[in-house]
């Protein structure tokens, strides 16, 4: 196993990015998060006990896992403070195992005001989760950002007040509700106090965990084709869920990175907005909800579903060099007699295999699908490869030998042991 592993979603998120993390923390001894904020959801089951996770790495979960949120994710403290407690009433020894980055991006009130504000307004909607992402990443690259060491410096309350005023001229002057400068000043010295004892440079301490040869595990937020540079722009978040961002996210080197996983599932999903190829909007897309769950995490948003998109899985491997996918929901797939996965896209009648995220092409791009024998029956007890039903290897075959790409973990139920590792 190589020093860095890192775990990455290849579509829209949801793919089980946290499963593969909490998987791959047995043999972790620290575990990152580099991008993003509490929009993600990551919801791993432990013991029949189910956590969503949305700042802290899911790692920590391992009970002996150093969890370091990273310089590139934005960061509420309300939310991160209930998480702590969460987990706390667990008993995980959060005090222990939690850093987090000097450098990672506030969110305050006005950040989750404007987001509402901006997304109410779009012509076009994003379908943000209205958690202020988009503003604080604006904030952080227009350099008026205010990051976690900055709460400890003297000038934070002065430099706050500003930024609240600030802000609040925009949100008044478009009717909206404005932020109360002296309470969010006193709310966030008081969460800056808590947090206090977590907070460090963990660029240098993730350098120093290489060069003792511990095994270091990021875990991705969102997905490959919600990136800002590389997703289906403007219905993406604001950072590189990809793995640059892993990379600008954190402070680690390209050479400090080994094995890249790609999370997917047997079908696919997508919540908020934007193109989506082998969306169904037939009862068969209602059935793969309900059989898979596909509600968010947090927000109980309702997913679109559709089949599994192998063209914008070949996107997604070249993008972040993935060279191990983990297969999550091979049970759910299997509960039906056929299913089916893209394997091309025809474009105005021609067929391609050739991904862009260009919205025009991917609105007109219909889906050539295969399809597939189903009725796997019971897997979740499945230990091993083989003991899978031959039609489930049909799938899993075919789907390596359509990527070059070999399918490492196999999600087989939604439990933690429900998991085949080849
Ligand atoms: P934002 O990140 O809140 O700005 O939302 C932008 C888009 O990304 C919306 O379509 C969201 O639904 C989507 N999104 C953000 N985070 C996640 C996630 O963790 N899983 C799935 N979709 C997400």
């Amino acid at each position: 196993m190589s020093k860095c592993s890192v775990v990455l979603g290849c579509f829209y998120g949801d793919e089980g990015k946290g499963r593969t993390t909490d998987y791959l923390a047995q043999f972790a001894d620290v575990s990152v998060r580099a991008t993003g904020g509490n929009n993600a959801g990551h919801t791993i089951v432990v013991n029949g006990v189910k956590f969503a996770m949305r700042l802290i790495p899911s790692g920590i979960l391992s009970g002996k896992t150093i969890s370091v949120i990273g310089n590139g994710v934005v960061l509420n403290p309300a939310v991160l403070l209930g998480e702590i407690e969460m987990l706390k009433s667990h008993g995980i020894e959060v005090d222990k195992f939690l850093k987090i980055s000097d450098k990672a991006h506030v969110i305050f009130p006005y950040h989750s005001n404007l987001d509402v504000m901006l997304e109410n307004r779009r012509a076009n909607k994003i379908g943000t989760t209205k958690n202020g992402i988009g503003p604080a990443y604006c904030d952080k690259y227009e350099r008026c950002g205010i990051r976690m060491g900055d709460m400890y410096k003297a000038n934070f309350e002065a430099v706050l007040e500003h930024q609240i005023k600030t802000k609040n001229e925009i949100l008044a002057a478009a009717g909206e509700p404005t932020v109360d400068v002296e309470e969010t000043i006193k709310t966030y010295k008081e969460y800056a106090a808590k947090l206090e004892p977590y907070v460090c440079d963990t660029v240098n301490l993730l350098h120093k965990y290489l060069k003792e040869d511990k095994f270091v595990v990021v875990e991705g937020a969102q997905a490959t084709l919600l990136d800002i540079d590389f997703g289906s722009y403007p219905y993406v978040t604001s950072s590189n869920p990809t793995i640059g961002g892993i990379l600008t996210g954190t402070g680690l080197a390209a050479r400090d990175i080994g094995d890249v996983y790609g999370a997917i599932k047997a079908y696919s999903s997508r919540v908020g907005e934007g193109p989506y190829v082998t969306e169904l909007f037939d009862a068969v897309g209602d059935r793969i909800r309900d059989l898979g769950h596909e509600y968010g995490t947090v927000t109980g948003r309702p997913r679109r579903c559709g089949w599994l998109d192998l063209v914008a899985l070949k996107y997604a491997i070249d993008v972040n060099g993935v060279n191990y996918i983990n297969l999550n929901h091979l049970d759910t797939i299997g509960k039906f007699d056929t299913f089916k996965a893209c394997v091309a896209y025809d474009v105005n009648g021609v067929e391609t295999q050739d991904f862009t995220t260009d919205e025009d092409f991917l609105t007109s791009a219909k889906p050539v699908y295969k399809e597939f024998k189903g009725d796997f029956g019971d897997i979740s007890g499945c230990k091993t490869y083989e003991e899978l039903p031959a039609q489930a290897r049909e799938y899993i075959e075919f789907i390596e030998e359509y990527t070059g790409t070999m399918i490492k973990l196999i999600g087989t139920g939604a439990d933690r042991e429900n998991m085949i590792v080849r």
